[in-house]
């Protein structure tokens, strides 16, 4: 029999013998990483300098949820080794698995033709003006079958969980018309059932004005609304509903009419806010009680006090930042000002193909002066409650789902951003079953 404690109790664990539980213990870790016993409120300013951890320690699962957790100074007895897999992880550390909070990972083809005009001069908004950008994604999307979706996402997944991703968002925005909305919102749903990562889906129609609506956006917003949107909530393929709120896009009062739709058939909304131009996305998302609001490259002291009197998390997105050479989000007076900042992906075709929340770390941490610490929370906990996950994954917490990633041998946490574009991970767990990932 094994012994665990739990919370200051020793409790021991009477297996039933016609059920072979699967056991895990992992000891001799260099430092278990993020280990809360709650996890109440996401991390906000100050505290986001804190990881909590322990050095030296083992880590227990069963049947794919953390069991129990300490330091190898009180390593409980075992006598019962039945079923029992044992992992030394010696000079290696154990850390929650990334929570991405926001990609795009279902599309069709790619878009590196615009990233080389990008490189030679044009703009991201000049692209977008001649059909480029979400729109050329959306016709290559149109002519893709739902099964030749699903195996190119498939591999995108894959490639996330190798990099120590466990849970991710995942918008449609690419179909725009109703049919290949519900297509992208499909895949999504087949995608829960083949990956073992966390999936939620949000629905992101309002992500791009098609040609022939350009000069009647009304119409299109009539046809999200009355067409797409009921039939979404009907077939329960969402659970966010997400507005590209810009310039040329949606304005903040249209964002406001989409999300409050959504909300009416049980929606959580999320906005596209700031990223291109201060144009009133954060403080729309905060009207309507967005879970969050995501890239605010242009945020000013108006929307930082609007969001300390809100519940809404807001997200940046490094990878889309730095491949559009955008300015830098103010994330240092996001978390001075005590907000709960969390860091997202955006793995997208157009403005961010790349899922490694490694190198997400990276940038936060050389471009935006965020410590390695406020990464961790960032990308773990405060994502897991941008997704609203954060009962189930984002931290070592007795009861979660035993998703976590074993590094490589590193000295320390820092290393992950220090060490930028390399892969730190090098044994990834998730629902306690170790994931094959080469
Ligand atoms: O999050 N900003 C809007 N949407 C995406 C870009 C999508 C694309 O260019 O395909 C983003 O950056
Ligand atoms: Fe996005």
């Amino acid at each position: 029999m094994m012994y665990f404690r739990q919370g200051k109790l020793n409790i021991n664990f009477n297996f039933v013998s016609y059920y072979i539980m699967r056991r895990l213990l992992i000891k001799n870790i260099k430092q278990l990483v993020q280990v809360r016993e709650v996890t109440a409120e996401p991390i906000k300013g100050k505290s986001m300098d804190e990881v909590p951890h322990i050095n030296d320690a083992w880590l227990a699962v069963e049947d794919g949820i953390i069991l129990d957790y300490g330091s190898m100074d009180d390593f409980p007895g075992i006598t019962d080794w039945k079923g029992l897999e044992i992992i030394e992880a010696e000079d290696r550390l154990v850390i929650p698995s990334w929570v991405d909070s926001h990609t795009h990972i279902v599309y069709a083809g790619s878009r590196e033709g615009e990233f080389a005009d990008r490189i030679r001069g044009l703009t991201y908004e000049e692209i977008a003006q001649k059909g480029g950008g979400i729109l050329n994604s959306a016709l290559k999307l149109k002519d893709a079958t739902e099964e030749e979706l699903v195996e190119s996402a498939l591999i995108r997944c894959n490639e996330i969980i190798s990099q120590g991703t466990g849970a991710v968002e995942i918008k449609s925005g690419y179909g725009l018309y109703p049919e290949a909305e519900l297509k992208m919102l499909r895949v999504i749903k087949k995608l829960k059932t083949l990956t073992p990562l966390s999936i939620k889906a949000t629905f992101l129609a309002a992500h791009a004005v098609p040609t022939e609506y350009k000069t009647n956006k009304a119409k299109y917003i009539d046809i999200i609304l009355n067409e797409t949107l009921p039939q979404v909530a009907k077939e329960g393929l969402a659970d966010f509903i997400d507005v590209f709120c810009e310039k040329n896009y949606f304005t903040p009062e249209e964002t406001i009419q989409i999300l409050e739709a959504g909300k009416k058939l049980g929606l959580t909304p999320k906005v596209h806010a700031e990223q291109m131009s201060n144009y009133g996305g954060v403080i729309a998302g905060v009207k309507c009680g967005a879970i969050s609001v995501d890239h605010l490259e242009f945020v000013e002291a108006k929307e930082i006090e609007a969001l300390k009197n809100s519940k809404t998390i807001p997200t940046i997105l490094p990878g889309a930042a730095f491949f559009l050479s955008l300015p830098n989000p103010p994330a240092r007076e996001m978390i001075n000002a005590g907000l709960a900042l969390a860091v997202a992906s955006d793995f997208n075709p157009g403005s961010s193909p790349s899922g490694n929340m490694n190198l997400m770390q990276a940038i936060c941490c050389i471009q935006y002066k965020m410590t390695p610490n406020e990464c961790m929370n960032a990308s773990t906990i405060n994502t897991a409650f941008a997704m609203g996950l954060q009962n189930e994954v984002g931290s070592i917490t007795i009861g979660k789902k035993a998703n976590f990633f074993i590094t490589k041998k590193i000295n320390s946490l820092d290393m992950i951003a220090y060490s930028f574009g390399s892969n730190p991970v090098d044994q990834v767990f998730l629902n306690g079953e170790k994931i094959k990932t080469n």
